[in-house]
C-alpha cells in the first residue's frame, strides 16, 4: 500500500492551462535559494530577539489594522493593539482613513479603550478632559492659560500613525518615512483583485490569545507538510502532496489543491463524505459521476465555470484552479489568508506586547454575500487559549502550538530543521533577518 502511494506522488496534478485576462498569474515561480541552516531558536523565546524584532521589523513594515465595514461612516472609529504600541482609527468625513497613537500628549493616558471601537463628534481624554475633533487637531484644552510654557503651540495633535488602504483593508506603518503601501505589497494587489476582497462582508471576528510566539502560529500556516499528522481528515479532499509553493518578493504563496485526494490518503478509489459534499456543494450530482476521486475537483471546476455569469461570486475573473482550490497567501509579516472562490480566512498573527511565549490570533471570515442577505458587524470576541473551539482543524493546530512552544524552550532543542515542503518559513525568515540586520528586503 504505501509503494502504490509513494508512486502517486509522482502523477502530476492538472494545472490550470489559462488564466483570463487581468487574473492571477498560476505559474509556478523560481525558488530562491535560500539554503539549508538551522533556523536558531532563540528568536522565538528570548526577549532580546523579541527586541530586535520591535525595533527594526514591527516599527518598519505596513500591517492590517482594520476592515473598512468596522467603520464605515464619519467619526466611526476602532482602536487595535500591536506590540506594545495602541493605535486609533477614525473615519474621516472624506471618507479617507487616519491612524493616530492612543496616547494623550498631557500625562500619557490612553485616550479610547483598547481592542475596541465606537463612534465619536470628537475625542476626549478621560484624566483632564484634553480635546480633539477626529481628524486629530487639538479643540480644547481646559485652563489652558495655566500652561505657559503651551503659549503659541500647535504640535499638540494626536500623533499620526501612516496608513493606506486596499481591498477594504487598512494598513498602517509606524515608520513616519515609509514607503507606500502598494510598493511594500508589491505583486499582491495583482495577484488577488480577482478574489474582489472589497465586496466581501467580515462574518466572524475573534481575536484569542495564544501561548506560543506568533511565529510559532505564522510558521503553521506556512507548511502543508503537517496536515497527515495533525489533520488526518482533510486527506481525503485536500492534496497537501501538489503544493505550488511561491516566492513573491517579501511575500509569499502555496496553491493548495482542495476536492482532490492527498497521495498520502489510504482510498484512492472512492469518494469520500466530504467529497460527497463539496460534489452537491458545487452542483455535481454524485450520481452521475463517473470518474475518479481525484479528478472531482475537474468536475467541480467545470461545474462553477458554467454558472460564473448567474453567481454572485466573481468567477469569471479566476482561473480554474480558483474555482476549487485554496490559493493561500502570507503578507509580510503577519497575515495569513486562506483565499476561495466564495470566501476568504484571514489569520493575523500578532506579537504579545511582554511574553515571547504568548501572542494575539485574529481570525477574521469574510464572504461574498448576496446582495439582499441581511448584514450585521460581528462582535469582535476575545479568548484565552482554549477557551472556545474554533472548529476542527483550527483546534487541532491550536492544540499543537504550545506544544512546540514548550519544547523550543528546551535546552534540548537547537532550532529548525526545515525540509523543502517547509520553503515559506525558510522565506520568511530570510525577510525576518533582512529587517533585523537593516537590509531593507527587494520588493519587487
Ligand atoms: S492625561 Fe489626558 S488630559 Fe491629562
Ligand atoms: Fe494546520
Amino acid at each position: 500500500m504505501a509503494a502504490a502511494l509513494d508512486a502517486l506522488k509522482g502523477v502530476p496534478l492538472v494545472r490550470v492551462e489559462t488564466t483570463p485576462p487581468g487574473g492571477t498569474p498560476a505559474g509556478k515561480y523560481a525558488d530562491p535559494d535560500l539554503g539549508t541552516k538551522i533556523i536558531p531558536k532563540e528568536r522565538y523565546v528570548g526577549a532580546e530577539f523579541m527586541k530586535l524584532e520591535w525595533e527594526r521589523m514591527w516599527t518598519r513594515t505596513w500591517q492590517i489594522g482594520g476592515r473598512h465595514e468596522v467603520i464605515p461612516e464619519p467619526g466611526d472609529w476602532m482602536s487595535h493593539e500591536i506590540g506594545t504600541e495602541s493605535l486609533i482609527f477614525v473615519r474621516q468625513a472624506d471618507m479617507s482613513i487616519k491612524g493616530f497613537f492612543n496616547v494623550c500628549p498631557h500625562r500619557g493616558n490612553r485616550i479610547v479603550e483598547k481592542d475596541a471601537s465606537g463612534s465619536a463628534a470628537a475625542f476626549k481624554c478621560g484624566y483632564h478632559h484634553w480635546e480633539w475633533t477626529t481628524d486629530g487637531a487639538l479643540h480644547n484644552l481646559p485652563d489652558r492659560e495655566t500652561f505657559p510654557q503651551l503659549a503659541g503651540c500647535t504640535t499638540l495633535g494626536l500623533k499620526p500613525v501612516s496608513t493606506g488602504e486596499w481591498g477594504g483593508f487598512f494598513f498602517f506603518n509606524l515608520d513616519p518615512d515609509a514607503e507606500p503601501l502598494m510598493d511594500y505589497l508589491g505583486e499582491i494587489p495583482a495577484h488577488l483583485a480577482p478574489y474582489e476582497f472589497e465586496n466581501q462582508k467580515l462574518i466572524d471576528w475573534k481575536t484569542i490569545e495564544w501561548d506560543c510566539n506568533w511565529k510559532t502560529s505564522v510558521d503553521a500556516f506556512n507548511e502543508a507538510y503537517h496536515v497527515p499528522a495533525i489533520h488526518p481528515e482533510l486527506l481525503s479532499w485536500l492534496d497537501n502532496w501538489n503544493v505550488q509553493i511561491d516566492c513573491l518578493g517579501i511575500h509569499n504563496r502555496y496553491l493548495v489543491p482542495f476536492t482532490t485526494p492527498s497521495p498520502h490518503y489510504h482510498e484512492q478509489s472512492k469518494l469520500s463524505g466530504e467529497m460527497l459534499f463539496f460534489a452537491s456543494l458545487a452542483g455535481v450530482d454524485p450520481a452521475d459521476y463517473e470518474g475518479r476521486p481525484r479528478d472531482l475537483r475537474l468536475a467541480i471546476q467545470r461545474a462553477k465555470r458554467a454558472r460564473q455569469d448567474d453567481t454572485i461570486y466573481p468567477y469569471r475573473r479566476m482561473n480554474d484552479d480558483q474555482l476549487s482550490d485554496d490559493y493561500h497567501y502570507m503578507i509580510f509579516p503577519n497575515a495569513t489568508m486562506n483565499v476561495y472562490g466564495e470566501a476568504m480566512l484571514l489569520f493575523v498573527s500578532r506579537p504579545h506586547p511582554t511574553d515571547p511565549n504568548k501572542m494575539l490570533f485574529d481570525l477574521m471570515n469574510f464572504a461574498h454575500l448576496p446582495p439582499d442577505q441581511p448584514w450585521q458587524l460581528p462582535e469582535h470576541q476575545t479568548y484565552k487559549h482554549g477557551q472556545i473551539s474554533l472548529g476542527l482543524v483550527l483546534d487541532q493546530d491550536a492544540y499543537n502550538l504550545p506544544r512546540v512552544q514548550e519544547g523550543m524552550n528546551s535546552r534540548a532543542y537547537e532550532g529548525l530543521i526545515i525540509g523543502t515542503q517547509e520553503l515559506r518559513i525558510r522565506h520568511f525568515h530570510k525577510i525576518l533577518d533582512d529587517y533585523i540586520d537593516g537590509v531593507r528586503p527587494d520588493h519587487a
